[in-house]
């Protein structure tokens, strides 16, 4: 059976395939060449299962979304004191390659844009291997897969990246640069040449989501206090000079490439990560940024909407004999929002219940997210079809006057149940 997510990602890509303003970045040669059709979408939620649609295997360099590991692993390295110390997390409402040096500490503003990305990557311990190998083996240990560089590509950035190695003497002459300048330059750009797809980012963002905790290895990369601290930068310096508009309108931590990427964190729940290489003004891809308000609004993703993440929905699955008839009832409990819903279908998907009758449990269900009514709404379509009786256990009409996706409804299940089953 295929998962109601997918057919919900694959809806994203419909719905937004009139986006075509912008144009792929073309201050690096090699970017300028990149087909501007292609578009993929992806989301994991802190319980690992990663969906996608669109062009989902189709690398593309990881450029600045590369920002907020490289800081993570700066910060694990040297502690955050002494990472405040020397560059800033201040938003600079400037074009991400602006020198924005706060004018009485003199630190670069913050670590998203180049100028402090560039010290920043400059502060990554070169023990006990280079830095930008340590970085590469952090995005495989992300991703699960073996991350590397687009040479060609590193080539053409460097042999045009005047720009940067600007940057790169202003901050020596400032005493702001704890390297060589063009090997800190040569450093960070091919820390923004590794290859990736929107699976690999949805994985690493989903790790930002758990806590730095890789949701399949359940190896902690980042610490709590690290993983938070650079979601609260990612917040204000993400998106640059959209950052305001950004946060009002898809309220998510996020961050954004010149490739075309923008991976998104909402803390507790779910990593996702968009593609399309044509750019906005603010240097964010147009199309992703469609993509990403969509996903906000529909899978209620705004870290400013009520509702409590629940990580364990589903409380227990019981095969039982109802009134004569081999049952599988589901058991749910607590607030119903993505990652809850995902675990539940994940479930179903995966196992798909042995019994015609299935009886969905919620009377132990307070919040219903309307991601989650709909979503459960595609997936009882789906049971349906396949020849499976729901019933539904909803004293407290959480979800009223149900109805699956073509209008049938689910049985409302009568005081027997109840009567045996709640206290
Ligand atoms: O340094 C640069 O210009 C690129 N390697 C990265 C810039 C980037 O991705 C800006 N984000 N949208």
């Amino acid at each position: 059976m295929r998962s109601p997510i997918m057919d919900y990602l694959d809806d994203i890509l419909t719905q937004t395939a009139h986006v075509d303003s912008g144009a792929p970045a073309d201050y690096i040669p090699e970017l300028a060449a990149a087909d501007p059709d292609r578009v993929a979408v992806a989301l994991c939620t802190v319980n690992g299962t990663v969906y996608a649609s669109g062009d989902s295997d189709h690398e593309f360099s990881i450029q600045s979304m590369s920002k907020p590991f490289a800081y993570a692993l700066a910060v694990e390295d040297r502690g955050l004191d002494d990472i405040l110390g020397r560059v800033g997390v201040e938003p600079s409402g400037e074009a991400f390659n602006e020198l924005s040096l706060d004018p009485e500490t003199g630190k670069p503003r913050n670590p998203m844009i180049n100028a402090g990305a560039i010290a920043t990557h400059a502060l990554i311990h070169d023990e006990p291997a280079p830095a930008v190998d340590r970085l590469l083996a952090l995005y495989s240990e992300l991703s699960q897969r073996p991350i590397r560089i687009d040479e060609s590509l590193a080539a053409s950035e460097l042999a045009t990246g005047d720009r940067n190695l600007g940057l790169a003497y202003l901050l020596h002459a400032s005493e702001r640069l704890s390297k060589d300048p063009a090997a800190a330059v040569e450093g960070y750009i091919r820390q923004c040449s590794a290859s990736v797809t929107v699976r690999d980012l949805a994985l690493m963002a989903s790790t930002l989501a758990n806590g730095g905790v890789q949701p399949n290895t359940g190896r902690s990369l980042f610490g709590r206090q690290t993983t938070r601290h650079l979601l609260g930068v990612m917040t204000t310096c993400g998106m640059y000079d959209a950052a305001g508009d950004w946060l009002t309108s898809v309220g998510i931590p996020a961050k954004s490439g010149v490739a075309g990427g923008i991976i998104g964190v909402l803390p507790g729940q779910v990593g996702v990560a968009v593609f399309s290489p044509r750019l906005d003004e603010h240097g964010n891809s147009a199309r992703g940024v469609v993509m990403m308000e969509k996903l906000s609004q529909d899978l209620g993703l705004h870290l400013m909407e009520p509702g409590r993440p629940a990580r364990s929905a589903l409380r227990e699955i019981r095969k039982e004999t109802v009134e004569g008839e081999p049952t599988t009832i589901y058991v749910l409990q607590g607030d119903m929002v993505l990652s809850s819903i995902e675990a539940l279908v994940h479930e179903l998907v995966q196992n798909p219940p042995s019994t015609d009758l299935v009886i969905f449990d919620m009377s132990r269900v307070d919040e219903v997210l309307p991601v989650a009514r709909r979503t459960s709404a595609a997936m009882a379509t789906k049971l349906i079809d396949a020849g499976h009786t729901l019933i539904l256990v909803d004293p407290e009409e959480a979800i009223p006057g149900f109805r699956d996706a073509q209008g049938r409804g689910m049985r409302r299940w009568t005081s027997a149940y109840l009567a045996r089953h709640l206290d």
